[in-house]
């Protein structure tokens, strides 16, 4: 596996590699949710090419960028063994340089759940995206359903540009007890680890609840039903799978969405209505 640090590198290693290439985007802390979508990677395409950067853009002041796990030995072992043939791993000052001041802003959708509770949060992963496959080139982009926000942020992005890229989505991967992996499920303490697996069953009773006919305020409030009492639940909804519009009833492709916080982790969890 080749690394490329600086743009000048990267754009040098990636005119050789044959396309079609595939890009997969990361901020390290690597767990199988990520190595899926290497994989995925490495099953379509003839190159893979991996980015490991943990995006200052789009953290708040308030929030875990000093905290957010960094191992970059472990993260290049793992991306090195799943088959990656290049790893961009930009530092911060040769992403935004001095001077930088231009940001991707997607609309409404950048603004609603988790652009609620994070303000300039999806601005920060357009614009990091932008910058990724600008520099990298791929044919396709990898991304997960577990952000299944970001997904649409970045989907909405690639069509309103016109960007050259295919977005592929890869189902999310999970620990055997149904809770979603998640570099941040490693702040849990063993208490909340235990309690965390009621976010993914509460999004599974809310998704059995609207397939069997109940109403969208029914199927929300046995969300919050489900979800231990030790969560503070930030928002359980309907919504369409493109927009993230709140919807009332099932029209085309939505998702149940959830988010709780777990002491001071937060997660988030979805599911797709109906399909298995
Ligand atoms: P990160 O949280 O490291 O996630 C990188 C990619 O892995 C994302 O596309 C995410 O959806 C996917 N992923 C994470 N957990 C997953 C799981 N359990 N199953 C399937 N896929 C999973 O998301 C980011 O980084 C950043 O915002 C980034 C896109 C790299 C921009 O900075």
């Amino acid at each position: 596996m080749q690394i490329a640090t600086t743009i000048a590198q990267a754009r040098a290693l990636f005119d050789v590699f044959a396309q079609p290439l595939g890009l997969v985007p990361t901020m390290g802390a690597l767990h199988e949710g990520h190595l899926a979508l290497v994989r995925r990677a490495r099953a379509d395409c003839l190159s893979v090419a991996a980015s490991l950067f943990v995006n200052p853009m789009q953290f708040g002041a308030d929030e875990d960028l000093a905290k957010y796990p960094r191992d970059f030995e472990r993260d290049r072992a793992k991306l090195e063994e799943a088959g990656v043939d290049v790893l961009f791993a930009p530092e911060p000052g040769t992403m935004y340089p001095p001077g930088f001041s231009s940001a991707i802003d997607v609309g409404t959708l950048g603004t609603v759940y988790e652009g609620a509770i994070r303000p300039d949060h999806f601005r920060g992963v357009a614009t990091v995206v932008a910058k990724l496959l600008n520099v990298v080139r791929p044919e396709v982009l990898y991304l997960g359903q577990k952000d299944a926000q970001q997904t649409a942020v970045v989907r909405k992005m690639v069509r309103d540009l016109d960007v050259p890229v295919h977005v592929h989505v890869v189902e999310t991967v999970r620990e055997s007890d149904g809770l979603a992996m998640s570099s941040r499920n490693a702040y849990l303490t063993a208490e909340q680890r235990s309690q965390a697996v009621t976010l993914n069953r509460a999004l599974v009773a809310m998704l059995a609840a609207i397939e069997s006919g109940a109403t969208k305020a029914e199927a929300t409030e046995l969300a919050r039903a489900t979800l231990s009492s030790l969560a503070t639940p930030d928002y359980f909804d309907l919504v369409d799978a493109d927009t993230f519009e709140p919807l009332e009833a099932v029209r085309g492709p939505a998702f149940v969405i959830g988010a709780a916080r777990f002491g001071t982790t937060r997660l988030l969890d979805n599911l797709w209505v109906g399909r298995q």
